[in-house]
């Protein structure tokens, strides 16, 4: 694992977004395949999305190749319902780039048979070749996606249910009222994020700084399902100053100097 630490989000969402774009390079540069990649909501992303935009519109970058998952959403909240997933990604990302309509995947938090949605959306990630990367957030309890504390780090696709805290902190974005935030949704499973060929989580401030000394850290529990990440081959947390303030100086020093003496 690696860990990339910069003095503030604005830093790290500019890494992050120039990183993804590198990487989306690279690959049209060798191959027609598709490129891969796993998205995430919350608010963490949203200065790197609007990164990505900003290249798109500026002709540095295209996401005509490229084939998007989403990693999770409600159940029961309309498509149309601002606090959506699926408008969240068209407000932050979709609307701004040339990304094919037919490449973008979400999944149906209000399919009739929510067990065959979720199998098909595993079985539409391997159809499209598996993830080349998966940007990811994470919740202040340590989860990715939603797969909440002691959720598998086996799991895949599936219906979950919140936990409390969760929707105490995503109330913030159901006019503060924690009864507004649907109970359960629809999330990749552990599994599926760590298929990916490379997995890239954004963490930003204090708040996060618990999830963060948890997961690298911590020993690789169910307890935070991030800490799976510690079994990945290519995993990269992009964190700040505030995030990593909990990590031992000792693991903080660490993973200055290999970044320091990578980029030599
Ligand atoms: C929700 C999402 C997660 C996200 C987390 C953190 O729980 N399901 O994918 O990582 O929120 O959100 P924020 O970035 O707003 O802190």
């Amino acid at each position: 694992m690696k860990v990339i630490i910069r003095n503030n989000a604005a830093e790290g969402s500019l890494w992050a977004a120039h990183y993804i774009a590198d990487k989306i390079r690279e690959k049209a540069a060798r191959t027609d395949e598709p490129f891969v990649i796993g998205l995430c909501t919350g608010s963490t992303p949203i200065e790197t999305y609007a990164e990505l935009i900003r290249m798109v519109k500026a002709g540095e970058l295209s996401f005509k190749n490229v084939i998007s998952f989403n990693m999770d959403e409600y159940v029961g909240l309309p498509e149309e319902h601002p606090e959506s997933y699926h408008s969240f990604m068209h407000r932050y990302l979709f609307d701004h780039i040339d990304e094919k309509p037919e490449n973008i995947h979400i999944l149906n938090g209000n399919a009739a048979d929510v067990e065959a949605e979720c199998a098909a959306y595993e079985k539409a990630i391997v159809d499209a070749g598996g993830f080349d990367l998966f940007l990811g957030g994470v919740g202040e309890d340590g989860h990715i996606a939603f797969n909440e504390p002691f959720s598998s780090l086996e799991s895949r696709t599936r219906v979950v249910t919140l936990t409390q805290d969760t929707r105490e902190v995503n109330a913030r974005f159901f006019d503060g009222d924690f009864n507004k935030v649907p109970k359960q949704a629809l999330t990749v499973g552990v599994a599926t994020v760590l298929s990916s060929k490379e997995v890239v989580i954004l963490a930003f401030g204090s708040k996060k700084a618990r999830a963060l000394k948890d997961a690298i850290e911590g020993p690789m529990s169910h307890y935070c399902t991030l800490s799976g990440l510690q079994a990945h081959p290519a995993g990269t947390i992009v964190a700040d100053e505030n995030s990593v303030g909990e990590l031992k100086l000792n693991s903080y020093r660490y993973f200055k100097a290999v970044e320091e003496a990578e980029s030599k």
